[in-house]
């Protein structure tokens, strides 16, 4: 969830540690700070965000430093909270990323042996169980007091009078850049490539000394050579490119993400789709996923059963360990965009631990989920800052549709005619964003409301759950995604003229459902917006304002609607004034469990 960032080498760290950390804030913004290290240790740090840290900060010229990002977990956002953390000398700095889950423990017995502590965090008996096993070698002080640490920790040291950073990792990720006379630590990518492409992805048990000159890395007191990868994307990938926020650049290259995900797995010459994926037998599916991830498992699992007649079962990846399910030649699918998130890892770790063949699908190369997996599926966003899904969201539905057809069980000219339609699919996107005015009104217009629900039928229910789940995360207004039948059930009784209805209306075997349903919801006087089929003529008698969607066969409409599912909360958030890229409390990775 956090941010950490390392620098040595023969530059000025302090500039190179800001902006890392910059680069690292969609990971936690909620306090930061930094450690560098000239004739003594001096640390910086406080509540609120790395600009306005920066400007607080004296002229420093260190070589070497550290840098947190933080997203709160033991402790209120504050000054004494936020890293770096150090020992009573105040001689040894830490940057953690990751939860301890014996800090307690540690800390009672290090305050009977006299150590003070004036944070409420977890992280800062890290440096005080160093300096109590300190004999002036710091990298066996910093193993023994790994030794004594159970959870979950990405983290930097700086000592005085060491010129070098002692890393380690243990289920939180941690990327170590390369360069000439010069080494960098971050928890991902983009808080390196300001300074260099070539990364090292390091492993859980991974220790290691990093020099100007030299990166030295042990796992179980043994030497281990890690391959040096050449990150194939630039920071301009990662940047606003004149759009307000990272949100609707996101948004707004869809077209392009859809493209790129299918162009790697669909023949250019016929329709055929070839995954690359070592082919096991298996007698049904888990799908396993967090958050809007989730919501693309939801979709995933009709198309499944619709197209390939697979049974498939989704559960939400922080479930799973209360599972007591058995599982058989059961084909384990875990989706996640960060390929990070804590819940999702220890899902996939289990089902391994069951003995199912795993598949990764993310959009993070190098990352966790990647290494747990037996298989991975890269889906081609590329970088997503935002901490809202969007992008990423899409293309995760594109490689569902891209599993389920390739594992289709129907005549092969409609397995075809479906595969083609995948490659229009980006100019019916296009069209949507081309027309983004009509839905900006439309945001503007829920922006006024304190509570909304989101209802669907069939396989576009998961996206009036998605729907809802976005506008509560970016605008703060209260929102619920039901399938339309249920809100009879219970959830009636809050209908009233101030509770807009989202209704999300495809021209398949739900549409007749969809009006009765649209119909009591009106006789309650609550104002409804219908997200339709262009080519629906009879919408606008029922609803008060209809959204166009272009026509696609109706196991496609879940892409067209997310693309209005996503504008509709962007507008909303923006007339509402939020911080629509770091919603508050949230964090875009969540390697916490
Ligand atoms: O990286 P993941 O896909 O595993 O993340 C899962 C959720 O944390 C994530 O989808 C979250 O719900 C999004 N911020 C929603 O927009």
């Amino acid at each position: 969830m956090c941010g950490i960032v390392g620098y040595i080498g023969n530059r000025n760290a302090q500039p190179i540690l800001l902006q890392s950390l910059e680069r690292l804030e969609y990971r936690g913004y909620d306090s930061c700070g930094i450690a560098v290290l000239s004739s003594t240790v001096k640390v910086y740090k406080d509540a609120g965000r790395v600009y306005q840290l920066g400007k607080a900060l004296p002229k420093n010229n260190s070589k070497l430093g550290i840098g947190h990002s933080r997203w709160a977990t033991h402790g209120k956002p504050s000054k004494i909270n936020a890293h770096p953390h150090t020992d009573c000398s105040g001689r040894i700095a830490v940057v953690h990323n990751g939860v301890i889950d014996n800090f307690q423990q540690i800390k009672d017995k290090l305050t009977e042996e006299g150590h003070l502590f004036c944070s409420e965090t977890d992280t800062e008996v890290i440096p005080h169980l160093i300096e109590s096993y300190y004999q002036g070698d710091l990298e066996q002080a910093v193993q023994r007091a790994l030794g004594d640490l159970r959870g979950s920790y990405a983290l930097i040291v700086l000592a005085a009078d060491h010129e070098e950073l002692l890393v380690a990792r243990n289920e939180s990720p941690l990327v170590l850049g390369v360069g000439d006379g010069e080494n960098f630590v971050a928890s991902d990518v983009p808080a390196l490539l300001d300074y260099t492409d070539r990364v090292i992805y390091m492993e859980d048990g991974d220790v290691g000394v990093i020099t100007a000159d030299e990166i030295r890395l042990v796992n179980c007191n043994q030497k281990v050579n890690r391959e040096t990868n050449v990150i194939p994307w630039t920071i301009d990938d990662a940047e606003k490119g004149g759009y307000d926020h990272f949100m609707l650049k996101e948004i707004h290259e869809q077209p392009r993400v859809i493209r790129d995900t299918v162009a790697g797995y669909l023949s250019e010459i016929e329709p055929v789709i070839d995954l690359g994926l070592e082919r096991t037998q298996f007698e049904d599916i888990l799908l396993l996923a967090c958050g809007t991830s989730y919501h693309a498992c939801l979709v995933g699992r009709y198309l499944l059963e619709k197209l390939a007649r697979i049974p498939v079962r989704v559960e939400i990846a922080s479930e799973f360990s209360y599972s007591d399910a058995v599982l058989g030649e059961t084909w384990v699918i875990g989706i996640t965009q960060s390929g990070e998130t804590a819940d999702l890892l220890g899902a996939l770790k289990k089902a391994k631990q069951l003995g199912c063949r795993t598949l990764a699908i993310t959009n993070c190369f190098g990352s966790s989920a990647t290494r747990i997996a037996d298989q991975t599926f890269y889906i081609r966003a590329q970088p997503e800052i935002s901490v809202a899904a969007t992008k990423s969201f899409v293309a995760q539905l594109m490689a569902m549709y891209l599993i389920a057809l390739s594992e289709a069980k129907m005549d092969i000219k409609s397995r075809e005619d479906l595969t083609r339609e995948l490659s229009v699919l980006p100019d019916k996107v296009q069209r949507i964003l081309d027309d983004e005015e009509q839905i900006a009104r439309h945001g503007k217009y829920l922006s006024t409301y304190d509570n909304a629900f989101y209802i669907a039928r069939g396989i576009n229910f998961p996206m009036a759950l998605e729907g809802a789940l976005k506008l509560k995360e970016i605008s703060y207004i209260h929102a619920e995604g039901y399938p339309a039948g249920e809100l009879k059930h219970g959830p009636f009784a809050l209908l009233t003229p101030n509770t807009p209805v989202i209704a999300i209306v495809a021209k398949d075997d739900t549409y007749e459902a969809m009006l009765t349903n649209i119909k009591e919801i009106k006789a309650r006087e609550s104002p409804v917006i219908a997200v339709a089929d262009e080519a629906d003529e009879d919408i606008d008698k029922f609803v008060d304002e209809v959204i166009r969607v272009p026509s696609v066969d109706s196991i496609f409409s879940p892409v067209v609607n997310s693309v209005v599912l996503q504008l509709l909360p962007y507008y909303a958030a923006r007339e509402r004034g939020c911080s629509i890229d770091m919603p508050r409390n949230l964090a875009k990775s969540v390697t916490v469990k």
